[in-house]
């Protein structure tokens, strides 16, 4: 067996999954979310070490098999979110999460004293509120006593497996997203810590994925039971593990993850393409190779704020089903998915969504079938920037919420233009921490033989030659919507 551990920004997730990659047992545990602010969002690192020992200790009394059978652990973490260490190795202060918008000021700051040339050449991504190299530069500015004590930054879960092992590392996929990393050199980069005045000491040592760092420690062992032979494994960024869990590890492979957020994300064999920073470009998960990633900020946010807000007494698949029965254009409803700003493609914190051509006639119904082609054809903007750049795109791999309903399933097939495949496994990160887990403990020669044994595809869906044309149409109509209403605010 291996374990899975997927640390979240709302929960952690533990999967215990064995040799064919079947999910035996599964514990997610939740901690808050601290926003004192418009625009902050920090975490305790202590929660995500108690939850996650909790959750272990809790897998491990539950088990009915041999615990000497459990070979292996890794992560999956929320990408981006600093956490600061001092001389102790103790944390500084709470840690800064990846949709923690206080930045702005930082990210001009970074884009006038690197360029912007640069930040395309060396992290080959812009400079983005999110990222960690922003934050840092935050609290030089603002808490400059805690940054005078600061001797080390991690990630989220850069600091969970310190904490479980004693040993302090980085890999590559969730250092690519701090703007540090120089992405196709794979090291840290001196040429932005000197424009910017870090010392490079602060930056850890770096590792690869499925590399191993050591075995969980003494004080672990006490807490969960679970026996001290146990390797633990670096792992990656969320999206990373995603791509690895949905089995995007060749050229040609896209993903279409609908969740709170909405990624499409391509596998890169080359670090060397430019996408002239449209679309995030990280290090994957699996060895010497890359991946470029669209986002929409709310995807399954849209849909959770249009229920909550409009529908709140109407059953989440009912609400589905009425959609079901609208024509394809929602009898001329259409909705922009910018209820909390916007990153693909137009990297805009402040616009806002909309509905377009509201009639008397309109229910529900309507409402609820325009929010979802609005948030499918914002995905479509991902996919198009890909196609544009020289990418083929003939089938995606759907994953999230927004692939456990068939209406979507083929909305996304005919928006795409493309044959849409769900995979068996929902488990997306957490899967893929567990398939670099089992494949750092030697079960398999690459990951690629790993998603052999351990995914299926679960159903096809083809596009509809005719809705793929009225699909077009509308796409082109949503298209010119942002130029209108970015004006509004
Ligand atoms: C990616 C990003 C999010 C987080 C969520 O750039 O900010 O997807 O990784 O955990």
């Amino acid at each position: 067996y291996v374990i899975g551990v997927d640390l979240g920004t709302s929960a952690v997730k533990l999967l215990l999954v064995n040799q064919k990659g079947k999910v035996v047992q599964e514990v997610s545990k939740e901690y808050p979310l601290m926003q004192e602010k418009a625009g902050y969002s920090e975490q305790n690192p202590e929660d995500w070490v108690e939850q996650t020992i909790a959750g272990l200790s809790e897998l491990a009394e539950s088990f009915s098999g041999d615990l000497s059978d459990i070979e292996g652990i890794s992560f999956s973490g929320q990408m981006h979110g600093l956490v600061l260490l001092d001389e102790q190795k103790d944390v500084i202060r709470p840690a800064i999460l990846w949709n923690d918008t206080r930045t702005t000021a930082e990210c001009q700051e970074i884009t006038e004293r690197v360029g912007k040339d640069t930040l395309l050449q060396i992290p080959k991504n812009i400079a983005l509120e999110g990222f960690t190299l922003p934050k840092i530069l935050w609290v030089r500015k603002h808490e400059p006593e805690n940054y005078a004590k600061a001797k080390l930054f991690l990630l989220p879960k850069d600091y969970l497996r310190f904490r479980l092992t004693g040993q302090l590392h980085m890999d590559y996929s969730d250092a690519a997203g701090t703007l540090l990393l120089d992405i196709e050199k794979r090291s840290w980069s001196k040429e932005i810590c000197e424009a910017l005045d870090i010392d490079p000491d602060l930056c850890p040592s770096l590792i690869s994925s499925h590399e191993a760092v050591g075995n969980i420690n003494e004080e672990i062992v006490k807490k969960t039971g679970l026996p001290e032979e146990i390797s633990v494994f670096a792992g990656g960024a969320d999206n990373a593990c995603g791509a690895v869990g949905a089995g995007i590890l060749e050229e040609g492979k896209t993903m279409a993850s609908i969740g709170t957020s909405g990624v499409v994300l391509s596998y890169e064999g080359a670090g060397d393409k430019s996408f002239e920073g449209k679309v995030h470009y990280f290090n994957h998960a699996a060895p010497d190779a890359y991946y470029t990633m669209g986002v929409t900020l709310a995807a399954g946010h849209s849909l959770s704020w249009f229920k909550d807000t409009f529908a709140e007494k109407i059953e989440f698949d009912d609400l589905l089903n009425k959609a079901n029965n609208v024509a394809i254009g929602a009898n001329g409803l259409l909705f922009t998915p910018y209820i909390v700003g916007e990153r693909t493609p137009h990297v805009d914190a402040s616009i806002r969504g909309s509905f377009i051509g509201v009639d008397s006639s309109h229910e529900t119904k309507h409402f609820t079938r325009a929010v979802i082609e609005g948030i499918t054809f914002s995905l479509n903007e991902s996919v198009e920037i890909f196609r544009e750049n020289g990418k083929v795109i003939d089938n995606v791999i759907a994953i999230g919420g927004g692939a456990k309903s068939d209406m979507w399933l083929q909305i996304q097939a005919d928006v795409f233009n493309a044959t849409v495949i769900k995979p068996n496994s929902e488990q997306g990160p957490g899967m893929g921490a567990a398939m670099l887990a089992a494949y750092g403990s030697g079960w398999f020669e690459s990951l690629q033989e790993c998603a052999s044994v351990f995914l299926e595809d679960a159903k096809t869906v083809e596009p509809i030659p005719e809705n793929v044309e009225k699909y077009k149409e509308l796409f082109t109509l949503y298209q010119s919507v942002y130029a209108s209403t970015n004006q509004i605010n």
